[in-house]
C-alpha cells in the first residue's frame, strides 16, 4: 500500500543521495544548487506511486525517479531563461544567480545525466522506458516552443493553451505514472490509464500554475507573481479576457504600462469577468478526469484513494 509520508521520505532519500563530481565546479554546482532546492518532487512521486500500485518492486524504480526529477529540473534552468525569471522556490534562478552561460550548459549536463539514469532501470523494460523518456522530452520541447510563440499572437484560442500545456507540463507527469506502470510489468491498459492520468493531472496542475502565476503568494508559491502578463503569456486567464472584455484588455496591452500598474489593470479586467472562479472551476473539472481515467484500473482502495487525493489537493494547491 501506498504510504505518502514513506513515499516523500523515500524520494528525498533518492535525490539527496545522488553525488555529483566535484569539478569542474561552474557546471556542477549549480545542478546541486537546483536539486537542493526544495520543489514538491511531484514526478518521481507519481513514477513510485503508480510502480507500487500497480504491484512492482519501487527499489526498481530509483534510478528512474532520480532521471524523471532531473530532467524536470533541467526544464527549469533553461524555463527560467526563456521566460526571464529571478525567483524559483524562493531563491534565485540559476541564470540570475549565476549566469545564462551557466543555465544552458549545467541544463544540457541535467538533460544528459537524466538520460543515462534512465538506462539504469531492468533491462527487460528498458528499451520501452527509453522511447517514452524521449518521446516525452522531445514533446516538452515542442511545448516550450509554442508557449514562446503564442507570446508574440493575440488570437490564441483556448483548444491552441490546453494543446500547448500538455506538451509543456503534462506528458512529463503523464510519463512518469507510465513508466512507474512499465516498471511494474502492467498490462497496456493499465499503463495506459494512467498516462490518461497523468496528461489530466497535468493539465490542472498548469492551469493552477498559472493561476497562482496572477493570484499567489509570492512567499509561499516561491515565484514573482505577474510574470505571465508581463510576459504576454497566453495563459486561459489572459486568452479569456482578450477574448470577453470588447477590446478593453487590448487597449491596456498595447499601452507603455509600467509591469505594476500593467498587472493591476489586466488583474481588474479579470475580475469583472469573475475569471478566477471560472479558472478555478475548469481546473477541478480536469482533476475530476484524471480521477475518471482510472476508474477501471484494478488497484488496492487505499492507494486509489492516494491518487484521488493527489488530484484533488494539486488543484487547489498554493505552492
Ligand atoms: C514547475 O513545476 C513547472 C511547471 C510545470 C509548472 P513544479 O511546480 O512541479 O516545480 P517544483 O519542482 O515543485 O518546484
Ligand atoms: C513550465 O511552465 C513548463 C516547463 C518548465 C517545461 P512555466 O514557465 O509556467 O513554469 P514556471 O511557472 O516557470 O515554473
Ligand atoms: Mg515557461
Ligand atoms: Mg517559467
Ligand atoms: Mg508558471
Amino acid at each position: 500500500m501506498i504510504d505518502k509520508d514513506k513515499l516523500a521520505e523515500t524520494v528525498a532519500e533518492i535525490v539527496s543521495g545522488y553525488k555529483l563530481p566535484e569539478q569542474p565546479a561552474g557546471l556542477y554546482r549549480p545542478v546541486e544548487y537546483a536539486l537542493d532546492c526544495g520543489g514538491k518532487r511531484l514526478r518521481p512521486m507519481l513514477l513510485l506511486a503508480v510502480c507500487q500500485a500497480l504491484g512492482g518492486n519501487i527499489e526498481k524504480a530509483r534510478s528512474a525517479a532520480m532521471g524523471i526529477e532531473m530532467y524536470h529540473n533541467f526544464t527549469l534552468l533553461h524555463d527560467d531563461v526563456m521566460d526571464r525569471a529571478d525567483m524559483r522556490r524562493g531563491r534565485p534562478t540559476v541564470h540570475v544567480k549565476w549566469n545564462d552561460v551557466t543555465a544552458i550548459l549545467s541544463g544540457d549536463a541535467m538533460l544528459t545525466l537524466a538520460g543515462s539514469l534512465m538506462t539504469e532501470v531492468p533491462d527487460a523494460v528498458l528499451r520501452p522506458v527509453l522511447d517514452m523518456f524521449n518521446r516525452t522530452a522531445m514533446e516538452v520541447y515542442e511545448g516550450q516552443q509554442y508557449d514562446m510563440d503564442f507570446e508574440q499572437r493575440s488570437d490564441v484560442t483556448v483548444e491552441e493553451y490546453m494543446h500547448m500545456i500538455r506538451l509543456k507540463t503534462s506528458v512529463l507527469l503523464a510519463g512518469a505514472c507510465y513508466i512507474g506502470a512499465l516498471i511494474a510489468g502492467a498490462d497496456e491498459a493499465d499503463a495506459r490509464a494512467f498516462y490518461e492520468y497523468g496528461v489530466n493531472l497535468g493539465l490542472a496542475f498548469q492551469l493552477r500554475d498559472d493561476w497562482l502565476d496572477t493570484y499567489g503568494n509570492p512567499e509561499v508559491f516561491g515565484k514573482a507573481i505577474g510574470g505571465d502578463i508581463v510576459n504576454r503569456k497566453k495563459t486561459w486567464l489572459l486568452i479569456s479576457a482578450l477574448r470577453e472584455s470588447r477590446g478593453e484588455l487590448d487597449g491596456i496591452l498595447a499601452e507603455d504600462l509600467e509591469n505594476d500598474e500593467l498587472i493591476r489593470q489586466v488583474k481588474s479586467v479579470y475580475s469583472s469577468l469573475r475569471l478566477s472562479d471560472r479558472c478555478n472551476h475548469l481546473i477541478g473539472e480536469y482533476a475530476s478526469k484524471a480521477i475518471s481515467a482510472i476508474a477501471g484500473v484494478k488497484i488496492a482502495p487505499a492507494d486509489r484513494a492516494y491518487f484521488i487525493n493527489l488530484a484533488e489537493s494539486l488543484s487547489g494547491r498554493d505552492k
